[in-house]
């Protein structure tokens, strides 16, 4: 360690690791042991393929710089680390002209931005859809009473009874049509805050469910008592959670188990704004999972994997607790998908 500038990494924010001419790891600083998990002593000297999972990208901006002699720099750089899998950070590579040769890597973790990033996105893109759909309904509603009334009207000339059955069919049409209308519509309610326990949400959800499918059906509760008070509107949270447990027992079919669960969260960013803390909640179930095919979508108005579904239950939970300044997330495969709802606190 005969080097001048290692003092000077020691204490950097940044996650840096200096390579001999033989790509060895010959020094390993404190931010880096911290990102990667890995304690330097074990390290030093070993090829820098030892210290991670997946280093093939890693080698790869390596090469480049060595080839080019200059400093080299990887966005979006994928390296297995063993202790957190694939991480994504930011690389610069760059060789260094001293007593030896050596390659200093630095790396910057681009998750979070890049996550906000998508996360902002999906919000635009939301708000968009929503609008569009609301201008749509409501160009779609008008015409229909139209058609609704002349075919009552029809139906008060017709001479034979029996071709009543097809003036009905378009009255009934036209009913069903405009309720759905009226639901892509529903007025943005003004929530009204006041302080509430979560916990009371969940347990109302709990036995509405419990009440609508009483035989194979277990809801069981994992809470976290000591949480704080909330503030909220009760009614929209009931909702919220009303939608998503009422998905999961209609994907289990009504049988199998739901998981109730509550965390505090600290240092969260919930749409663009980063908070100190949260409430988590979750709601887990053991059934099939989300349709493969409506992972990226189930969240859009209108989108549905059930023949009697109209795909706005969970537009409404994001709705919802977009008001809460909150977000809405999902993790799901055969026989584990997860629902994860962060609100919050002041
Ligand atoms: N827990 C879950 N397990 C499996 N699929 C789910 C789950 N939650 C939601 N889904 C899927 O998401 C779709 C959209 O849900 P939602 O917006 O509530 O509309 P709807 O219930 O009317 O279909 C559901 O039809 C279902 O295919
Ligand atoms: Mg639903």
């Amino acid at each position: 360690m005969e080097n001048t500038f290692l003092p000077s990494l020691e204490h950097l924010a940044t996650a840096v690791i200096l390579l001999d001419e033989q790509s060895r790891i010959a020094y390993f600083n404190p931010a880096a042991e911290n990102l990667f998990a890995l304690s330097s002593k074990n390290l030093i000297g070993h090829p820098v393929q030892h210290a991670f999972t997946d280093t093939g990208q890693l080698v790869a901006a390596i090469q480049q710089a060595l080839t080019n002699n200059a400093s080299y720099i990887k966005h979006d750089l994928m390296l297995g680390t063993y202790a957190h899998g694939k991480l994504h950070l930011r690389c610069a590579a760059t060789p260094l002209q001293s007593d030896k040769h050596y390659l200093l890597l630095e790396f910057h973790p681009m998750d979070r931005p890049l996550k906000l990033a998508r996360e902002e996105q999906m919000l635009d893109q939301t708000q968009a859809n929503r609008l569009l759909l609301r201008n749509l309904a409501h160009e779609i509603k008008n015409p229909l009473g139209g058609i609704r009334g002349a075919a009552q009207l029809l139906e008060q000339e017709l001479e034979k009874p029996s071709l009543r059955e097809y003036t009905q069919v378009v009255i009934q049409e036209a009913d069903r049509l405009r309720l759905l209308m009226e639901k892509l519509l529903a007025p943005q309610n003004v929530p009204h805050f006041s302080a509430l326990n979560i916990h009371e949400v969940l347990e109302r959800v709990r036995s509405l469910v419990l009440a609508e499918r009483p035989k194979e059906l277990v809801i069981e509760r994992d809470y976290d008592i000591s949480l704080p008070p909330l503030m909220g509107d009760k009614e929209q949270l009931i909702q919220v959670i009303l939608n998503i447990v009422r998905n999961a027992a209609q994907a289990m079919q009504g049988q199998g188990t739901i998981i109730l669960r509550t965390r505090i969260a600290r240092q969260v960013t919930l749409i663009k704004k980063r908070h100190r803390l949260a409430i988590m909640v979750q709601v887990e179930d053991d059934g099939p999972g989300v349709p493969v095919h409506l992972r990226d979508k189930i969240f859009y108005p209108l989108v549905s994997g059930r023949p009697d579904g109209h795909g706005l239950g969970l537009t409404l939970a994001q709705d919802f607790v977009n008001q809460h300044q909150g977000s809405i997330e999902f993790d799901s495969e055969p026989g584990s998908t997860c629902f994860t709802v962060m609100l919050p606190l002041q």
